[in-house]
């Protein structure tokens, strides 16, 4: 692991306590960085403090993403309790339940937008205005590769991670003169639990697609996205990072 300096950062990684926000949270640790993990399960939320054993360097707040007020209350938490937020990882999401367009519920599409997309808006609704106070911030939104291919039987979830890319395009360029700089990772599949909640046709289907013949890793992404939280990143903002193994090449 190469090393990068984020001592003296503090910040937010959503959904941190399971899977990749579980790994950029210990690349985050081990970059010298202080965590709030945001994450609705407080029984993971328990079992990743433990593991990540990093005493006052992470906190975890328990927040519903698709609940406004109760995000704004944790980025003021937050805030009070690091001094500032330098950066601000929205990683939380869900997959849905496989289905065609004409087969799913309402209720299935908006669940689906409501966590990745509107979460990820209430996130930096409720953040850039801490950031701008020190005109410092680094901001990374987990989007997918499905957000610009488009998976069938994910329309759902597809659209929501369209939606995060343009959602990072458009205020990335509101706050390119501000110092705070805002990009998207567009992931390809990788092993972690939100796997459970798809069919295993889907995943195969994934994988297929995938011209290195092989998952993505957690610590791949995880090291995207600290490079893409540290002062290194200083001239790429409102940008799409591919981490698809070669699937997508634009
Ligand atoms: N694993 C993959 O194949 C893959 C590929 C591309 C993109 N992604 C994206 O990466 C991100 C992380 O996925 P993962 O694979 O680590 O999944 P995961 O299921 O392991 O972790 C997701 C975390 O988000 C939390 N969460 C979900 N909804 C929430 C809500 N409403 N409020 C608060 N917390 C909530 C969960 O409790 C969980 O801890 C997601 O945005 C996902 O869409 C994953």
């Amino acid at each position: 692991m190469n090393s990068l300096d984020l001592n003296g950062k503090s910040g937010i990684v959503t959904g941190g306590a399971s899977g990749i926000g579980f790994g950029i949270t210990q690349r985050m640790l081990a970059s010298g960085a202080k965590v709030a993990i945001w994450d609705r399960s407080v029984e993971n939320m328990n079992r990743a403090e433990e593991e990540l054993n990093a005493g006052d360097s992470i906190r975890t707040v328990q927040v519903e993403l698709t609940d406004p007020s109760d995000v704004k209350k944790a980025a003021d938490e937050t805030n009070e309790a690091f001094g500032s937020i330098e950066f601000l990882v929205n990683c939380a999401g869900i997959a849905g339940t496989n289905a065609k367009v004409w087969e799913l519920e309402p209720e299935q599409w908006t669940s689906v937008i409501d966590v990745n997309l509107n979460g990820v808006f209430f996130c930096c609704n409720a953040v850039v205005p801490h950031m701008l106070k020190n005109k410092y911030g680094r901001i990374v939104n987990i989007a997918s590769i499905a957000g610009k291919e488009g998976n069938p039987t994910a329309s759902h979830y597809s659209a929501s991670k369209a939606g995060v890319i343009g959602l990072t395009k458009s205020l990335g360029k509101e706050l390119a003169q501000e110092g705070v700089i805002v990009n998207t990772v567009t992931p390809a599949v990788i092993q972690t639990p939100i796997l459970e909640q798809v069919e295993q046709y889907h995943i195969d289907y994934m994988l297929s697609k995938i011209p290195m013949g092989r998952f993505g890793e957690v610590n791949e992404a995880a090291a995207m996205v600290a490079w893409l939280c540290s002062d290194d990143c200083s001239f790429t903002t409102a940008s799409v990072f591919d981490l698809s193994g070669g699937r997508a090449t634009y």
